[in-house]
């Protein structure tokens, strides 16, 4: 080899080298076509009837992926729908980290099932049909009527076929994916409630898959770093990276060891590089009292029940199902445990943000002060009693749903006002787009 070959070989090396970082860094700081692809999926309004509704709106970064109006955190906390004056029955959980959750599925423990998995407050969103309970939770809102309200599937590919992202779906899913010949009414058919889109058997087939695939992407996008940033302070606290304040260090043994929290909001590592996820999947009554403000007792079109109305979690669910009917009595007001990771998110400090199913809670304070004295303080009179009244009044309301309700691991903590206001402050660790300073 002459020595021009061995400088024009160096010089490739570099070349590749430089380049190969570059693309690299690239790989590492962008969403792919498919990711992007559900990112502007879930932000499009016009994937709701009257086009003003996107998942967004019940979902948005700045609160972590929850409701983002404070106003209707301080009450109800259930969010309307695509049509005005419909809400909802539950409070939105966070939409990040729920594409880790697995498929619903139950062990038998000390002769009792305990389901495990799913996505939704009572795992309804099993993950069953598209491998993935976060896919499978996505293909839910666009049609439901007290959400975006589309009256069929085939409208959500209608107008994602034809909507103008700059990564377009036939881009991502194949050209021909979106080869569908629609009537020459599908705009009015797709505006109009209990409309269905006349297409031939193949055309509906191809909207299916169509459909199918959409949910797919959002759940990619979701399951993207964007989303399960893992960039809080305490990711970077078990990195290494940055320090703890005395307080949040308090707050984290107190979170493992008096305060029994990590007992289902387990620090195991499950994320995908070994995280903690905050929550081990399963289903607890904790028996939270009512929201005298969900809205949903006043909606008799879909609630004929009224005040009786009562949120009966997984049992609800395994009572629809043939194969899990049998457990359905002993998970009776059972909701799946949430992550706490972005539950002190907010936009600003006054922010309201609302905690539980049906957002009972409207602080952090108010929901841990609940898990310490819940069986200390007397029960309210009046089972239809605000967190405020009842914190005024100094004591509870009845839960919810009575049965099984967990009495092992919380009711009386035992804790003092400084330690709950430590276990807060730890809390306050796990938002995500903690900026370091050494950034
Ligand atoms: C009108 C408000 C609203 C809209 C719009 C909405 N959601 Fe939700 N979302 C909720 C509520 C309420 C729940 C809980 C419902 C339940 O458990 O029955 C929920 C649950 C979820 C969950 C389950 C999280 C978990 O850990 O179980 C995910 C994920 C999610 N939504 C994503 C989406 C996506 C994707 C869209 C758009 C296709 C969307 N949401 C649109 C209100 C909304
Ligand atoms: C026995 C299991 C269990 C234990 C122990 C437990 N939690 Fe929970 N946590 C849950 C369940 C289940 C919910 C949802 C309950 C509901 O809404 O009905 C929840 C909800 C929450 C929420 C609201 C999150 C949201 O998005 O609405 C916070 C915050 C929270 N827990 C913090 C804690 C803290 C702090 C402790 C310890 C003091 C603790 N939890 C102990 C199971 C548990």
């Amino acid at each position: 080899m002459n020595r021009n070959r061995v400088i024009r070989c160096a010089w490739i090396f570099w070349a590749v080298l430089v380049s190969a970082f570059f693309v690299g860094t690239a790989v590492a700081h962008d969403l792919t076509p498919i990711e992007r692809l559900g990112k502007f999926i879930f932000f499009d309004k016009n994937l709701s009837i009257n086009r003003n509704q996107s998942c967004a709106a019940c979902h948005a970064p700045q609160v972590g992926w929850t409701g983002p109006e404070a106003a209707l955190n301080k009450g109800g906390a259930v969010y309307e729908g695509s049509i005005a004056g419909r809400f909802g029955n539950r409070k939105p959980p966070s939409s990040a980290y729920a594409t880790l959750s697995p498929i619903l599925h139950y062990q038998m423990q000390d002769g009792e099932a305990v389901f495990i998995g799913g996505n939704f407050w009572d795992g309804r969103a099993t993950g069953e049909r598209l491998g993935n309970p976060a896919a499978d939770q996505a293909q839910g809102p666009f049609l439901n009527p007290l959400e975006q309200a589309l009256p069929d599937s085939a409208c959500v590919v209608y107008r994602v076929c034809t909507a103008n992202y700059p990564v377009s779906f036939q881009g991502v899913w194949g050209a021909g994916a979106c080869d569908i010949e629609w009537p020459a009414d599908v705009e009015t058919v797709c505006a109009t409630e209990g409309g269905m889109v006349e297409l031939s058997d193949d055309d509906r087939a191809k909207s299916e898959t169509a459909y199918d695939n959409i949910a797919l992407s959002i759940a990619a996008y979701e399951d993207s770093f964007k989303v399960n940033a893992f960039t809080s302070k305490f990711d970077y606290y078990l990195a290494g990276k940055v320090r703890l304040t005395v307080w949040e260090k308090w707050g984290l043994r107190l979170f493992t060891t008096k305060g029994k929290c990590a007992n289902c909001h387990t620090l195991d590592p499950a994320g995908p590089d070994g995280e903690p996820l905050f929550t081990d999947f399963t289903y607890d009554n904790l028996g939270v009292p009512r929201n005298p403000h969900n809205p949903f007792y006043n909606e008799p079109t879909f609630n004929p029940d009224g005040k009786d109305w009562v949120d009966e979690g997984l049992g609800g669910f395994l009572a629809t199902r043939s194969d899990y009917k049998m457990y359905a009595e002993e998970n009776y007001g059972k909701q799946k445990v949430p992550t706490v990771r972005n539950v002190d998110k907010r936009p600003s400090k006054r922010f309201v943000k609302a905690y539980g199913h049906n957002g009972y809670f409207k602080s952090l304070w108010g929901i841990v002060h609940f898990y310490n004295t819940r069986d200390v303080k007397p029960v309210c009179p009046d089972p239809f009693t605000t967190e405020a009244k009842a914190l005024c009044q100094g004591c509870w309301p009845e839960p919810e749903v009575a049965a099984n309700v967990n009495t092992d691991e919380l009711g009386n903590l035992g804790l003092n006002t400084w330690e709950e206001i430590a276990i807060v402050a730890f809390l306050k660790t796990l938002s995500d787009g903690y900026q370091p300073s050494w950034r």
